[in-house]
């Protein structure tokens, strides 16, 4: 299987000729690279701009579980696919907290991004001093509940203790090997021991060049989410060279 690298911009950069620029960048980085799959997912404003290319895919960074009416500032998944995404980042801890979204919510976006046939990216992870087991097994009963086997062949569950986001402090590669296998134990107590070894189980939390390889080969995890690191082009453009 091909590693994923998602690189997730956030509310940047700050200007839609500066999204251009640093895609071009990250496009040069990553040249000949045919081992990983390259995911960005820059604001929506500016997906329709971003085209994607052989070796970029794009997603977005989240969408709403509507698919029209009365919702000022959102978007649809169908409107997040029409403008190129091919993936959407739910669940993402910063959108927990800031946005109060619940693993209810986070469901019911799954499932509309799914009807819009978008690839989902699913972030889980403990608060500081949560317990890690409770936490990520309960957002991913939740969040997936009424997913048919099918429909989650088409997500990613990515593992981002929010201790680790932004912070400088990444969870240890042993720690993340851990956390991987209780995933996948998650995955096969909901569904099959098929299904859980298919799931593609990514890491993120301050993930930078130096770190990232110890994730894939340790770890034995399936590709990383890459905030901060992923708007310096030459950076991410390491660490899709070393993990792929
Ligand atoms: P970070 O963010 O790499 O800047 O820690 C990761 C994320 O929030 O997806």
């Amino acid at each position: 299987m091909k590693k994923l690298i998602v690189a997730n911009w956030k509310m940047n950069p700050k200007a839609a000729k500066e999204a251009l620029a640093l895609l071009e960048e990250v496009k040069k980085e990553i040249r000949g690279i045919k081992e990983a799959e390259i995911i960005i997912c820059p604001p929506a404003i500016w997906l329709q701009n971003l085209k994607p290319s052989a070796a970029i895919k794009m997603g977005a960074q989240n969408c709403h579980w509507e698919v029209s009416g009365a919702f000022t500032g959102e978007i649809s998944a169908a409107m997040a696919a029409g403008a190129g995404a091919e993936y959407v980042i739910l669940g993402h801890s910063e959108r927990r907290q800031f946005m109060g979204e619940t693993d209810e919510i986070v469901n019911l976006k799954i499932k509309a991004a799914l009807k819009a046939k978008l690839k989902i990216i699913l972030c889980v992870g403990e608060k500081i001093g949560e317990e890690m087991s409770a936490v990520v097994e309960s957002q991913m009963s939740a969040s997936l509940a009424g997913l048919s086997v099918n429909q989650m062949k088409e997500v990613v569950i990515a593992y981002e203790p929010v201790w680790a986001i932004g912070t400088g402090k990444a969870c240890s590669p042993d720690d993340a090997l851990s956390v991987g296998l209780f995933i996948r134990k998650t995955l096969t107590k909901l569904y099959s021991r098929f299904l859980a070894e298919k799931t593609p189980v990514l890491y993120g939390g301050s993930v930078n060049g130096q770190n990232c390889e110890a994730y894939i080969s340790q770890s034995r995890l399936d590709g990383l989410l890459v905030g901060g690191a992923s708007l310096d082009a030459k950076e991410f453009g390491q660490i899709a060279k070393k993990i792929s």
